[in-house]
């Protein structure tokens, strides 16, 4: 099936994978901040993350999830499922106290999770998804990160 958008507009799929990409980044800096027993930076850098993934998951949950729950209400269920055990693992974590240990643990999680958004929600949101839904999600998401965003002290996504 075609795409429904214009080609000049970024696609759901490049544009959520880019988030995941930055929320890994996010966790990068987090480690590198625990390398150097820097425990402010690790409390700042978990801090963001938190709220980046609370917007990812708000604008998947708000503007994807409805568009293909008549369609598909059992993708709809999965995907809800996993951002409740997320938002629950994360819940239980103190920010204080977060060890690389439960941080290689939480971005083995979100790889897993977002590896499944791949294959069975962001393929069909660019073929099938409401022009409307389209636009609120990047609007919500925010911008891509530029190109070159490993260039200034980020060197890339956690292995
Ligand atoms: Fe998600
Ligand atoms: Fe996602």
């Amino acid at each position: 099936m075609a795409a429904l958008h214009a080609p000049e507009e970024p696609s759901v799929r490049a544009h959520l994978s880019s988030d995941h990409v930055e929320l890994e980044r996010t966790l990068e800096r987090l480690i590198e901040a625990f390398e150097v027993e820097d425990r402010e930076g690790v409390s700042a850098a978990w801090t963001g993350f938190e709220h980046r993934l609370a917007a990812h998951f708000d604008a998947e949950e708000q503007l994807l999830i409805p568009a293909i729950l008549p369609g598909n209400p059992r993708v709809a269920a999965a995907i809800l499922a996993e951002h409740r055990h997320l938002r629950a693992r994360l819940a239980e974590i103190d920010p204080g106290r977060v060890s690389l240990r439960i941080v290689r643990a939480v971005i083995d999680e979100l790889r897993a999770h977002a590896a499944h958004e791949d294959r069975v929600l962001y393929v069909w949101a660019d073929e099938a998804a409401p022009e409307s839904a389209r636009s609120s999600l990047f609007q919500a998401v925010g911008p891509l990160p530029s190109p070159d965003s490993s260039a200034s002290g980020r060197t890339g996504v956690v292995k």
